[in-house]
């Protein structure tokens, strides 16, 4: 079975829209745990557009399953992590303009400068992974660089039709996949993943990790609402009674 990592940045979002202090991420991590996540995922922006310094050092205190931090590969970026020493580090990149983490990193390309940076958070014990599309030459680099595991893209795959285009998008998450399995990476895999796409990329035997945090955190502001307001009417019609 996949373990799930659940990505708590859209409840800070919602907190951000006010600036105030809820609903709390941390809040939210406790009770992903006590439903059953193995996992607990926070991206530290550099704009920290949603989770604050605040949010990772109190998760670091409170998260009893797993830590994972993404991050973009910048030495600010790295010194927070050795400070933090989350279980483990998801190198993304990261363009401000971006909505979300458009696509996986271009490890290719970027072979020295992260392979300096995997060693220093090895070193200090953390798992490192990779956030990469599912193209073969970047799981090779992956593996070359040193890192512990990658984690795939799946975000072409979920926004595809269905039919033939996701069949193919889903041929390459599996071939990408398969590389890395053999090569002895670990495999996880996240970005765009709901309660419609998800049960193929769980099947897949070889993942150990599924990241998933919009269509969670989007689903409970729904299954939460008709509680949430029936609390706010009874406070209503108790204070005049
Ligand atoms: N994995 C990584 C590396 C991500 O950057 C994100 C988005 O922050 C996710 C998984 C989760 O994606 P989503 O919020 O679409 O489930």
């Amino acid at each position: 079975m996949a373990k799930l990592g659940v990505n708590v940045d859209h409840v800070a979002t919602i907190r951000e829209a006010r600036k105030g202090d809820s609903p709390d991420p941390v809040h939210a991590a406790v009770l992903a745990e006590l439903a059953g996540a193995d996992g607990i995922t926070v991206h530290l922006r550099e704009d920290r557009r949603h989770v604050s310094d605040r949010d990772l050092a109190l998760l670091r205190k409170t998260v009893k399953t797993k830590l994972n931090m993404e991050l973009a590969a910048t030495n600010e970026m790295v010194r927070i992590a050795l400070e933090v020493k989350p279980e483990q580090c998801t190198f993304v990149p990261e363009r401000r303009e971006e909505v979300t983490t458009e696509g996986g990193l271009d490890v290719v390309m970027q072979k020295d400068s992260l392979s300096g940076k995997i060693k220093i958070l090895k070193e200090a014990e953390i798992e490192v992974s990779l956030f990469i599309d599912p193209d073969i030459d970047q799981v090779k680099a992956s593996h070359k660089v040193g890192a512990d595991a990658i984690e795939i893209h799946t975000g072409a795959y979920c926004e595809a039709r269905p039919g033939r285009a996701r069949q193919a998008e889903f041929d390459k998450i599996l071939n990408a996949v398969k590389t890395a399995s053999k090569l002895g990476l670990t495999v996880h895999a996240g970005h765009g993943l709901d309660y419609w796409n998800v049960q193929p990329v769980a099947a897949i035997s070889e993942i150990n990790e599924l990241n998933i945090g919009h269509s969670i955190v989007s689903r409970a502001v729904l299954v939460g609402m008709e509680r949430a307001v029936r609390e706010m009417k009874e406070l209503i019609v108790a204070a005049r009674k």
